[in-house]
């Protein structure tokens, strides 16, 4: 529209104007006539002053020629009476001439007032009359009206091609638009200043684009600006991005220490804002743009995922972190110390496991060379040369997780003293063994065996080395050699040992004693390695340990004694062994020992045996060895005699009363059996040897007095006694050349020879019936017991018939009580 109001007129005016010009010329050959052309812009509706000359013209005439066409037609003209409007005037506008003037003034432009104005002025002049032809070309221009924005499309997405159109419904071109954009933030920036082109092409649109959009329209009459438009950009989601508080990040990701509150962050961009789910191990575990792990723990190390979503565009985008949790090792680290090089030098091992990261180590002291950190597990060697014994080092374990620093030490020491070597043997000597050691230390020492020669034997060992070898004699003068190192001991130590086979001695290979006595035999053990001991043998090669109440040993370091106790010359005679064996070899010496016998005792005679009363329960007894021989002592045994009819049944026991000393002569025997029938011996010793037994006798009877006591029991007492009596007068009758005495006894006969000195208080009554009393006799009263007695022959031995039994013969005194 604006194109044809502007454009047209110009060309139609231009051609409307070319034979004007030719008819000036004529006249200006004849009357010179002036051609004067002006261009006047007018603005529509508003008011506008063409000019006719700068003096009022005596007549002149106004035409106007509508653009497109070349018809001149009369508007207003003046002849001299005052100006005359035409009809035509009113199309025109508000049009009036200037007072004084040939200008027209046009208020209230309208469109149709556009043409060319000619006014024909005629001047009379002196030089006669004038004729000007002005020429006005009048444009109406139309102001730019408000204009509008046109968008293909408001809500576009991001790459795609966005046209804008800017609105315009009037006005007068050119036209220049001006495209502004103003961000969300009021910034505001000229996008594209285009001219005669409403439309703004943006080819591939961004999110920058997003924002308020203006277009402002211009001409040379005015300028317009549109309202804002809002252009909306549909994107995204971007690839999003995570933040982690508290931050920390490393090769592996990021990383959080156990029990702090870990928070995740995701932002993606987008329009709509979008839309976030969070994924643990490819687990969904929450919904929203913030994950936040309030106490985080080492299991909730893994991978987080966010993924974002833009609902809109059905797009989503996802970006996935690892987070490690940090957690320190367990207790604390753990020191040792372990030999390296060859026992020569230390090395220094540090470990604490467990935890994420690996913990930190250092050792301290540091005295060697470069590295002393390190990460879980770290091992340094240190010059045992260079150590002194007892050193501590310490080893500091820290860890990002934990504040406190934890440390272990260790101590490098050299075991006590100096290595120790002892030899034995399995038993029965099956195997050596050869044992060293070097105790404690740390690290312990290595222990190895070499022989003599440097051979090294068996196998290297820490602490302790048994070398076990078969036994051998051919191991017997052989030194064995034990190497100990320590990487704090500046040299190598060794310890020795020499193996030697036992080799005895005897001081005395023969003893001989007299029976009965103990004697010690002797054996001493030399030398020998592994140390063994002696071992004895009988004369009857047996294990004297095997016979304790026989044989005793005492021993000591060297020597053995062996003890035969209360020898006899029968059994103990005989070569005995002392014997000793090692591993390596052995040895047994023969020891000779004769046990000889005492010489025989004398022949003792019995010179005195009688009871000391009627009673018959007490004897005494007095003897006399026959020559001077050696003797130790005396024995009695006595024999209890059957009665008559249970004769013939066998001997009777003899039964031991009494030892008694070498110088003992007499002696009492108490308690026998007064219905009884006895005999008696005595016998002498001298140590073992026991010689002859004396003659065997059986004792007397007191003197008379006893008898009326058997008279009285034989009247008042049982028949069996009677009968007995009656048997034994028979016999004494028959007999009575034999027993004199026995005769006298019974019948009364007294023999002063057998009266007794000895004065019993139970005697007294018989004594009383008696009447006598052997008062004043030496060494006899009252009081007097029988060991008092003096050993003289008071009494004639019964002696038996030879060819006799001894029952016939003994006597047989039967008494009621
Ligand atoms: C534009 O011009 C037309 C005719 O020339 C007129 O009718 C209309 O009112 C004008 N519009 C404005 C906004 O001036
Ligand atoms: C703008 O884009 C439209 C349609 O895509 C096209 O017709 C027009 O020529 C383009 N204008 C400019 C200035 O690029
Ligand atoms: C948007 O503008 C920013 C800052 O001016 C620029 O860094 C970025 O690359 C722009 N984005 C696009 C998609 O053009
Ligand atoms: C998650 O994945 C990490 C890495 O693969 C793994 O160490 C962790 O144990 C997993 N956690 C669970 C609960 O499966
Ligand atoms: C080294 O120290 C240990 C322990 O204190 C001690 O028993 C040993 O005798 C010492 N050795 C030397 C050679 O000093
Ligand atoms: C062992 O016998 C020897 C020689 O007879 C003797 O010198 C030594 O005292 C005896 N030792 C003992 C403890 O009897
Ligand atoms: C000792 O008595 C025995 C037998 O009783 C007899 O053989 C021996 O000759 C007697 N000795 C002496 C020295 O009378």
């Amino acid at each position: 529209m604006v194109h044809r109001v502007l454009g047209v007129p110009v060309i139609c005016l231009t051609v409307l104007l070319l034979p004007l010009l030719l008819e000036g010329v004529d006249i200006l050959d004849a009357g010179e006539v002036v051609y004067h052309e002006t261009r006047t812009d007018g603005v529509v509706e508003r008011g506008v002053i063409l000019e006719c000359g700068p003096i009022l013209p005596d007549v002149y005439i106004w035409g106007f020629t509508e653009p497109g066409t070349d018809t001149i037609r009369a508007v207003v003209y003046n002849f001299g009476k005052g100006p005359k409007l035409q009809k035509l005037a009113k199309d025109l506008g508000d049009l009036s001439v200037i007072t004084n003037t040939a200008s027209l003034s046009i208020e209230k432009l309208p469109l149709a007032a556009e043409g060319v104005y000619t006014c024909q002025a005629l001047y009379d002049t002196a030089e006669g009359a004038r004729l000007y032809y002005y020429y006005v070309y009048l444009r109406v221009l139309v102001p730019v009206t408000k204009p509008y924005i046109l968008m293909s499309d408001s809500s576009p997405i991001e790459g795609t091609v966005v046209t804008m159109r800017c609105g315009l419904e009037n006005g007068t071109g050119p036209i220049n638009y001006v495209w502004e954009q103003e961000t969300r933030e009021g910034q505001l920036t000229t996008m594209a200043e285009i001219n005669d082109n409403n439309l703004f092409n943006v080819t591939e649109v961004t999110r920058n684009h997003t924002g308020w959009y203006r277009c402002v329209a211009s001409n040379k009459v005015n300028q317009q600006r549109s309202d804002r438009i809002w252009l909306d950009i549909i994107f995204g989601p971007d690839l999003p991005q995570i933040d982690v508080t508290p931050y920390s990040v490393t090769e592996r990701g990021y990383s959080a220490l156990e029990r702090e509150t870990v928070s995740l962050l995701c932002q993606a961009s987008s329009n709509p804002p979008s839309q976030y789910v969070w994924f643990y191990n490819n687990s969904q575990v929450f919904t929203g743009p913030q994950f936040t792990i309030t106490r985080v723990l080492r299991m909730h190390t893994g991978h987080y995922a966010c993924l974002a979503q833009n609902t809109y565009l059905n797009t989503r985008s996802k970006k996935t972190i690892t987070l490690t949790v940090y957690y320190p090792p367990d207790g604390a680290p753990s020191c040792s110390i372990l030999p390296a090089n060859n026992y020569n030098d230390l090395a220094l091992r540090c470990t604490w496991e467990g935890g994420i990261p690996g913990a930190s180590l250092k050792w301290t002291p540091y005295v060697f060379g470069n590295g002393s950190e390190g990460i879980t597990n770290i091992t340094r060697i240190q010059k045992g040369q260079e150590t002194a014994n007892n050193s501590v080092f310490l080893c500091q374990g820290s860890h990002v997780a934990q504040n406190e620093i934890k440390s272990c030490s260790v101590r490098a020491w050299m075991p006590y003293g100096e290595p120790q070597c002892s030899a034995y043997a399995t038993r029965n000597n099956e195997y050596l063994m050869l044992s060293c050691s070097w105790e404690g230390g740390f690290p312990r020492a290595l222990l190895w065996w070499a022989s003599s020669s440097g051979d090294i034997q068996g196998t290297s060992e820490e602490n302790a080395n048994i070398l076990v070898l078969q036994s051998s004699a051919t191991y017997s003068g052989k030194a064995f050699v034990c190497y100990a190192r320590h990487p704090l001991a500046k040299t190598i130590k060794q310890c020795v040992l020499k193996l030697e086979a036992p080799v005895l001695i005897t001081q005395r290979s023969v003893m001989s004693v007299y029976e009965g006595s103990d004697v010690q035999l002797t054996c001493i053990l030399s030398k020998n390695y592994p140390i063994t001991e002696i071992t004895w043998y009988n004369n009857q090669k047996q294990h004297v340990l095997s016979i304790p109440k026989k044989y005793a040993l005492d021993r000591a370091a060297a020597w053995t004694n062996l003890t035969v106790r209360e020898t006899d010359s029968e059994t103990d005679s005989g070569q005995y062994w002392c014997s000793a064996t090692n591993a390596v070899g052995g040895a047994e010496i023969p020891i000779t020992l004769m046990v000889k016998r005492y010489p025989m005792p004398p022949n003792v005679t019995i010179s005195k045996i009688i009871y000391n009363s009627r009673q018959r329960t007490d004897v005494d007894l007095e003897w006399l060895p026959q020559n001077e021989g050696e003797l130790t002592g005396f024995f009695i045994e006595r024999q209890r005699l059957p009665l008559p009819p249970k004769k013939r049944s066998g001997d009777p026991p003899w039964e031991k009363l009494v030892n008694l000393e070498p110088d003992a002569r007499n002696y009492q025997i108490k308690n026998l059996d007064p219905t009884g029938t006895y005999a008696i011996r005595i016998t002498a010793v001298n140590h073992r040897t026991i010689g002859n037994p004396s003659d065997i006798k059986s004792p007397a009877d007191p003197p008379f007095n006893a008898y009326p006591a058997v008279i009285g029991a034989a009247i008042g007492g049982m028949i069996i006694a009677t009968i007995a009596t009656v048997l034994l007068f028979m016999y004494v009758v028959r007999n009575r050349n034999n027993n004199p005495r026995l005769h006298d006894l019974i019948f009364g006969r007294q023999n002063s020879q057998s009266r007794e000195n000895i004065n019993f208080p139970e005697d007294e009554v018989v004594e009383g019936s008696d009447g006598e009393k052997h008062a004043g006799e030496p060494g006899t009263s009252a009081a007097q017991g029988p060991s008092m007695a003096l050993p003289r022959p008071t009494a004639t031995p019964t002696n038996l018939p030879p060819g006799e039994e001894p029952v016939n013969v003994t006597i047989t005194v039967m008494a009621s009580s």
